[in-house]
């Protein structure tokens, strides 16, 4: 099991990269994160005692999204990255008005990537309940959707499938066909993720739809965008800092464990997560 550098210090996000998600789907951004900037410290948390985020109103997610917020930066975190669609629909705003001297980066849903590449004229747009319902979605296709069609489809229930590790099952598949072939049928030639568990189930997502149409993630551009504001900020860890990565999850650290090796992850030690009503604590 690799040991960290960073069980020693006090503060264990001293100069790190803070991210998290409701469950395990924001560890594809922080793989992503990891392959761009091999020099940073990354701390992740998982809010699994929470997750899923989808069916919750805005409102609640965003209460999560501030607890876990003040617990990275208490852990001397220098950046957030919000790595999930729902909470950064819910919180983006309202985190940032919160701390104006902290750069946070959150997840957009990639529909400008897909009006890029469409030659059919349609998009297709894949994300949890909570997320179409946000203004950041409606803001996201006001400014990028003009002369396309942009077809949006609730997943309900995927994230619980992918939380459970059924990536390649009966009912992940026929619960991913019946939302995917009204939108072929209306000959979609790009898909966005906009959900960062959804690329953990992307082969058999692209098995469905077929090779004339593009999967859409946006995990490297999200690690590019992190790398940009380091670097405005003159904040990039120097080449021979001492990186590593730590991971915390709200539920059972073993659990959390075994599924990242199920995403092809190296195993690592995940610690536990405490909520005290609406206070997060990390140790
Ligand atoms: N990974 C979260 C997102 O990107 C999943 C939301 C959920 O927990 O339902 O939206």
């Amino acid at each position: 099991m690799p040991t960290d550098d960073l069980s020693t210090s006090r503060r264990l996000g001293e100069g790190a990269v803070g991210i998290f998600d409701s469950g395990i789907g924001g560890l594809t951004v922080l793989k992503a994160i990891r392959q761009a900037l091999p020099a940073e410290r990354l701390l992740y948390f998982g809010d699994n005692a929470h997750v899923p985020y989808g069916p919750r109103s805005l409102e609640e997610v965003r209460g999560f999204s501030h607890g876990i917020t003040r617990a990275l930066l208490d852990q001397g975190c220098k950046l957030i990255v919000i790595a999930c669609n729902t909470a950064s629909a819910a919180a983006l705003t309202s985190v940032r008005q919160a701390y104006p001297q902290v750069p946070f980066v959150g997840m957009e849903p990639a529909v400008k990537s897909a009006v890029e590449h469409t030659r059919t004229g349609v998009v297709g747009v894949i994300a949890t309940v909570a997320t179409f319902q946000s203004e950041l979605y409606a803001s996201v296709v006001e400014r990028f959707g003009v002369g396309v069609e942009v077809l949006h489809q609730p997943c309900p229930g995927l994230v619980k499938q992918i939380e459970a590790g059924e990536f390649d099952t009966p009912l992940t598949e026929s619960m991913l066909r019946g939302w995917l072939e009204p939108m072929l049928a209306r000959h979609i030639d790009a898909l966005v993720l906009a959900c960062t568990h959804y690329p953990i189930v992307r082969p058999l997502i692209e098995r469905i739809v077929g090779p004339d149409v593009r999967v859409i993630d946006p995990a490297p551009a999200i690690a590019r965008q992190v790398k940009r504001v380091l670097e405005q900020a003159g904040q990039l860890a120097a080449h021979d800092a001492p990186n590593g990565t730590l991971l915390w999850t709200s539920d059972e650290p073993s659990e959390f464990a075994v599924m990242m090796t199920h995403i092809g992850m190296p195993r690592m030690e995940v610690r536990a997560g405490k909520w005290v009503e609406a206070t997060l604590h990390l140790s």
